[in-house]
């Protein structure tokens, strides 16, 4: 049964999605170590939730392995991730875009390719990964940033190939607009909190905290591949057209 789990690895624990997602894993019981770059928040987070600090860039994986050296990591929640930038790809920073595959996309294979072969010879483990609506849909100004959720989202059905009878479980999280600071980079002038969340009814990260203590809490022969939530007021797709005008 899942509730044999007794260690989970959270990143970006630091704020949004993971920093809620740490005492909902702590409730269940579970050992947390709580992988992030802001010291203060992680001890901050360890005196009120009693999670243990791993204070590393997530692109870091030798740091983060070696803090978890002899852990037997049953549940790694792959979640820090970045929107550093908002622009039309013609105009983006070209370093945003390695920014963004470096953290979002390739942070989180190296992470699993750390942890995974003690999950697959204790045969126990879940492997759960935030990705994004826009890794399932075009959004404009998002050319990189749903690259990397769209790479992370088939990273996640290929490792499921990888793991028939293992019994690690994988699941994604895909998310459509969630109350957080993901737009603090990108949104210009701390405009975000008016820009995406006045007025509107935003997920909280409490809601999606809720929904990977639910696939968890499954039984380990069911594994919730993919979920995928949505403000109710917020829906995709729509056939954008504009009129062209001659240069
Ligand atoms: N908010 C949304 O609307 C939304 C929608 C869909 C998907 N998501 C996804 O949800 C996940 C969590 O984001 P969030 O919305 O909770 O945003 P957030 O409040 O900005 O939290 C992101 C977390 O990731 C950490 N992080 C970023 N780069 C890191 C690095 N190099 N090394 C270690 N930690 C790093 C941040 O730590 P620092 O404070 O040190 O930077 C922070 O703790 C992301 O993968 C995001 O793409 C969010």
């Amino acid at each position: 049964m899942s509730d044999a789990y007794r260690v989970a690895v959270i990143t970006g624990a630091t704020s949004g999605i993971g920093k809620a997602i740490v005492p909902t894993l702590r409730a269940r019981g579970l050992a947390v170590y709580a992988v992030g770059r802001n010291a203060a928040q992680l001890a901050a987070l360890a005196e009120a939730t009693g999670a243990i600090p791993v204070e590393a860039d997530v692109r870091d994986t030798a740091r983060i392995a070696e803090a978890l050296e002899g852990v037997e990591v049953d549940v790694l929640v792959n979640n820090a991730g970045i929107l550093s930038s908002r622009a039309a790809f013609q105009d983006i920073d070209p370093a945003e875009i390695d920014a963004m595959i470096d953290v979002n996309l390739k942070a989180p294979l190296h992470l699993t390719r750390a942890v995974l072969p003690g999950m697959v010879a204790r045969k126990r483990g879940h492997l759960i990964y935030i990705g994004s609506s826009g890794g399932q849909a075009p959004y404009p100004n998002m050319g990189a940033y749903g690259a990397s959720k769209a790479g992370l989202s088939l990273f996640c059905d290929n490792l499921r190939c990888d793991l028939l009878g293992t019994s690690v479980r994988v699941s994604e999280i895909v998310p459509g607009r969630v109350q957080t600071d993901l737009y603090r980079t990108s949104i210009a002038n701390d405009q975000a909190q008016a820009v995406l969340y006045d007025g509107y009814r935003p997920i909280q990260p409490e809601h999606i905290a809720r929904i990977v203590n639910d696939v968890i809490a499954l039984p380990v022969y069911v594994d919730v591949a993919r979920v995928e939530v949505f403000p109710t007021d917020q829906a995709t797709g729509g056939g954008t057209m504009v009129k062209f005008e001659a240069p």
